[in-house]
């Protein structure tokens, strides 16, 4: 992975953070996601007054990539006003297990962009629950 690639992903998330919609907890999350193809799909985290309703920024940008059709994943970065980087929740994890088994998970503080911390997703969730292998999921979507 270039470095400007990744770069250029926490950017993307860190701009797409500005659009959260977390007037509850105030906590703004961006995410955005990186196809092999090098499309860049983002997104940001949605609050709602039935707090359980609220869905993270990862998941908002999975479901917007994936319901536009896009596969392959290679990366995902995720900025907030975090120390070190947002960490994704469990239910996230879980989701890019199953549509972003072989990305890489990037983290930042929007107050230092440039201090990434990288991770996989197979290693924040392994042995991830799975009903039907995962790279049939990832492949016929
Ligand atoms: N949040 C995310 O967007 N991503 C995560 O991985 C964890 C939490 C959001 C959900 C909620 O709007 C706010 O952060 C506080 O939990």
């Amino acid at each position: 992975m270039a470095k400007s690639n990744k770069r250029d992903l926490v950017q993307a998330a860190a701009k797409a953070r500005q659009a959260a919609v977390a007037p509850y907890s105030k906590f703004k999350v961006g995410a955005a996601l990186l196809t092999r193809s090098g499309e860049v799909i983002a997104g940001a985290n949605v609050e709602s007054a039935s707090y359980g309703l609220t869905c993270c920024a990862e998941r908002v940008a999975l479901f917007k990539a994936l319901t536009d059709g896009k596969r392959d994943f290679i990366g995902v970065a995720v900025v907030a006003r975090a120390p070190g980087g947002p960490m994704p929740c469990g239910a996230c994890r879980q989701l890019l297990a199953e549509y972003a088994p072989h990305a890489v998970v990037w983290v930042a503080d929007s107050r230092a962009l440039h201090r990434i911390r990288e991770f996989s997703v197979k290693a924040l969730l392994p042995e991830a629950f799975v009903l039907v292998p995962a790279e049939s999921v990832v492949k016929r979507g």
